[in-house]
């Protein structure tokens, strides 16, 4: 139930833990296009994450198969790569990746466009991404926890879209889940004080319809239950004295 302070040695370690997830996430990016699989992708992550002497630390997570979620158009989170998913153009594909460095995680959110997306669903990537942004703004010492959250939720429901309730950001560190739960949604000016060395995996998770969401029979790929389209965008940002320190950019 604490919320782990990290130092600066330890902050340090997880920058470069973010900063090989961040090369893995930038190796994978040229695969996003129409006829490859979401197994392509998975390989091409493997294969980096190994070459830099990570851990992927999705793959084995509570029996998770992979090393990445990749999650399309109408699924939310922990979509699991397969040979027969095969992107094509207007499709929106989510891909989460988390790596572990010496002990510690890192954990990195991106959606792509696949080719060239609907209005609606070109809208909701950027105000998703954004809204990422306006959250890791908020990330200065003597802060809540809730401008966080509220930051996340403000603009993406003025925009129309639909808040997902059932998953949220965490503290990371020596384990990939740690307190506090960062909720995308919830009131500014609420919550745990922000301090100087606490790290946050910040991960809006935003429909183009509805908020709510279900799990698909193999038990893990969570999908609207409107049918619309999501996107999930996340970092890993650290709180220093000078403000957000994004270990993942
Ligand atoms: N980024 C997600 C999270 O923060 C991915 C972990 S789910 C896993 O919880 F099971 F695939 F590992
Ligand atoms: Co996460």
């Amino acid at each position: 139930m604490a919320i782990h302070i990290k130092s600066a040695a330890e902050i340090e370690k997880m920058r470069i833990s973010g900063a090989i997830l961040r090369k893995v996430h930038n190796a994978i990016a040229p695969y996003v296009v129409p006829g490859a699989s979401t197994m392509d992708l998975e390989r091409v992550a493997v294969e980096h994450i190994a070459k830099h002497g990570a851990i992927a630390a999705f793959k084995g997570y509570h029996g998770y198969p992979s090393a990445l979620c990749t999650s399309i158009n109408n699924e939310v989170v922990h979509g699991m790569p397969n040979a027969k998913r095969i992107l094509k153009e207007g499709d929106v594909l989510s891909i989460d990746c988390g790596c572990i460095i010496d002990g510690y995680y890192s954990d990195a959110a991106v959606t792509y466009a696949v080719g060239k997306v609907s209005a609606i669903n070109e809208r909701l990537l950027s105000v998703t991404q954004a809204s990422l942004e306006a959250a890791i703004q908020q990330c200065h010492p003597g802060g809540r926890l809730g401008d966080i959250s509220f930051a996340v939720q403000q603009p993406c429901e003025a925009a129309g879209f639909g808040v997902v309730r059932e998953f949220v950001g965490h503290g990371i560190g020596r384990a990939m889940h740690e307190d506090p739960q960062v909720p995308n949604f919830g009131p500014a000016g609420k919550g745990p004080r922000l301090k100087a060395g606490m790290v946050l995996a910040i991960e809006p998770m935003i429909n183009a319809g509805k908020p709510e969401v279900r799990v698909l029979p193999d038990g893990w790929t969570a999908v609207t239950v409107d049918g619309s389209y999501s996107a999930h965008f996340e970092h890993t940002v650290a709180i220093t004295k000078d403000g957000p320190l994004v270990l993942t950019r």
